[in-house]
């Protein structure tokens, strides 16, 4: 996964990208973070970004041209891969797991302009991004965190990013479900005990108690995963003893 990323605020997506899982992989050669200062676009004097909205009102609106600019160089930079273009605001297509893995494998180079909140001119969204994306129904102040987000999810979905005893393959979401409950020594704390089967050694058992869990916990907490989700037959059987048990 190679991409780049154009702001105004270089540094905090720098913190985000360079700390452990994403620094590993960038080392393997897994993924490339290329973080780029809109401002270093600038022609004027002071360095401009933003201006005046036309037609008045408050709040600044960020200049077409270092964006464009921007997205120039990367495109020549990348000519043989082709790019995808990804404008971050709170309008777009809300952010996924489905998403993440469609990122994890994407060839071409994929570039995240991050958006201030006040706005980006309009131009950029007509006719430089191929898609718009969002993280959520709530509004951040620019794109920085939103890529972060994006990139660190869909890394991790890239194999050999993650070492085999932290696969993702039994994340929350991997399956379409959430994850089972996790313990460690003591097998007893403040008088509350680790589940007997994950002590018993008896490795079909503990799979069984997972898978369970697993569905409990979906049901429990997020009930609509259950649209999206194929259950087996065991997994329906482990349904109805888990609704038996907690009615
Ligand atoms: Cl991608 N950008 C901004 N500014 N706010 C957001 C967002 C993105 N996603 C959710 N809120």
């Amino acid at each position: 996964m190679n991409c780049d990323v154009l702001t105004l605020f270089p540094a905090i997506v720098e913190a985000a990208v360079s700390d452990s899982i994403l620094k590993r992989a960038s080392e393997k050669g897994l993924v490339k973070v290329t973080v780029t200062d809109l401002r270093s676009f600038a022609t004027d004097k002071h360095k401009t970004a933003d201006d005046y909205p036309f037609g008045g009102g408050a709040g600044m609106v960020m200049k077409p041209d270092l964006v464009f600019d921007a997205v120039d160089a990367v495109r020549e930079d990348a000519k043989a891969e082709g790019t995808r273009i990804i404008l971050l605001s709170p309008q777009g297509r809300l952010f996924s797991h489905e998403m993440a893995l469609e990122l994890s494998k994407e060839t071409r180079r994929i570039v995240f302009i991050c958006g201030r909140y006040e706005g980006v001119d309009e131009r950029v969204r007509l006719s430089l991004a191929d898609e718009e994306v969002s993280i959520g129904d709530y509004v951040l102040s620019g794109g920085e965190l939103a890529a972060a987000v994006i990139i660190e999810a869909s890394a991790r979905l890239i194999p050999g990013v993650l070492g085999a005893d932290e696969s993702s393959e039994q994340d929350s979401f991997y399956d379409g479900m959430l994850d089972y409950p996790h313990y460690t020594r003591p097998a007893e704390y403040r008088g509350m005990a680790v589940p007997e089967t994950l002590l018993s050694g008896n490795h079909e058992k503990i799979r069984l108690w997972r898978r369970k869990e697993a569905l409990r916990a979906t049901l429990n907490k997020r009930p609509d995963l259950f649209d999206k989700i194929e259950l087996s037959k065991e997994d329906r059987r482990l349904l109805e003893e888990i609704k038996t048990e907690d009615n």
